[in-house]
């Protein structure tokens, strides 16, 4: 069987600790083979109480994805490498990643400079947020059913395009429309551009440098989508050393953390077309979006997990909407 190691997608919000170990007593010998190095990673993951959440969700994957990463071995290597001992250059490279990692506390997303949403790889670096979208499930999943003619979809946009992730799964699942990517950070759409040319998509994703739509032209969108920053400051300034890696302005959403919501759904009113829909990604905050947006009747998408953190709204509902 592979070691396969496909991190998953993650809510922006949910760092996980990684709980300190019971003490034995007794002295660990010298790491000699990978399995040795990994079965010592992951005790220095516990010991320091490293956070996860943004690669993988435990210390194994993670700690196994990054050795692997480390010694230029495949992801889906066979679990007899495991015997295999490392060189001394080997344990050197693999001491100074985990020093990295655990004592300086950078994401492994970081350190590697890639980051996955399911089988789609993106580059990625400090001037985006790690991508961990539920929009990996929702787009191949769920969002056909709500459009009329999934295969004449033409115009969609992805509002926070950060990396540019989800405006690449958008062009891979609506393969004859043009894609939006709308970022207010340029150095975000730096990344996001050599993702897209990774993905040979340059024909078709547009990158725009705009707060939320005011310097995009008024065309009228078959899908508005957007995993927006909606962390309410005060979380923001609360979070692990890990996750203050990540841009500030990738997740801070202002005082409730509603901020760039409300401005992007007005103005997503009046550029969606009459059978589209409009998808936000909001973490924990369900119920102040409804308790915010009562005449949009948000439906809440079902998620793997029960998060169910994605809303959807069509048109109808968002122009007689007052807000
Ligand atoms: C949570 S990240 C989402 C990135 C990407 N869509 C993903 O799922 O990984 C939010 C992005 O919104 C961008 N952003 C913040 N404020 C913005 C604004 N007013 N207008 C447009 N983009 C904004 C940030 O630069 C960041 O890249």
């Amino acid at each position: 069987m592979p070691i396969k190691v496909v991190p998953p997608a993650k809510t922006k919000s949910a760092p996980r600790r990684v709980p300190a170990p019971k003490k034995t007593g007794k002295k660990a010998a010298e790491p000699v083979t990978l399995g040795d190095w990994l079965k010592h990673a992951i005790k220095r993951y516990h010991k320091t109480g490293a956070t996860l959440g943004q690669v993988a969700t435990n210390a194994h994957d993670e700690a196994l994805y990054l050795l692997l990463r480390t010694l230029a071995m495949p992801l889906d290597s066979k679990p007899a490498l495991l015997r295999r001992k490392l060189t001394g250059a080997e344990v050197m490279a693999v001491e100074h990643m985990l020093h990295r990692r655990l004592e300086e506390r950078i994401p492994a997303a970081y350190l590697t400079r890639e980051a996955f949403l399911g089988e789609y790889r993106f580059y990625v670096d400090e001037r985006v947020i790690i991508p961990r979208s539920y929009f990996l499930e929702i787009i191949p999943q769920q969002l056909d059913a709500w459009l009329p003619d999934p295969a004449k979809v033409k115009r969609v946009v992805d509002v926070c395009t950060g990396s540019g992730c989800l405006a690449i799964l958008l062009a891979h699942h609506f393969p004859k429309a043009k894609v939006d990517a709308i970022d207010l950070s340029p150095d975000a759409l730096d990344v996001a551009r050599m993702n897209v040319r990774n993905h040979k998509l340059q024909g078709r994703v547009k990158l725009r440098h705009s707060d939320v739509f005011d310097a995009v032209p008024k065309v009228k969108y078959d899908v508005i989508l957007s995993n927006p920053p909606y962390e309410p400051s005060a979380h923001c300034e609360r979070l692990p050393a890990e996750f203050h890696r990540e841009p500030r302005m990738a997740l801070d959403g202002g005082e409730d953390g509603l901020d760039i919501i409300r401005k992007f759904l007005r103005q997503a009113r009046d550029r969606l077309q009459p059978h589209g829909v409009v998808l936000i990604e909001v973490g924990g905050l369900q119920a102040a979006m409804d308790r915010e947006f009562p005449g949009l009747d948000l439906y809440w998408m079902h998620t793997a997990d029960g998060s169910n953190c994605v809303c959807l709204i069509q048109a109808d509902r968002l122009r007689a909407w007052k807000g």
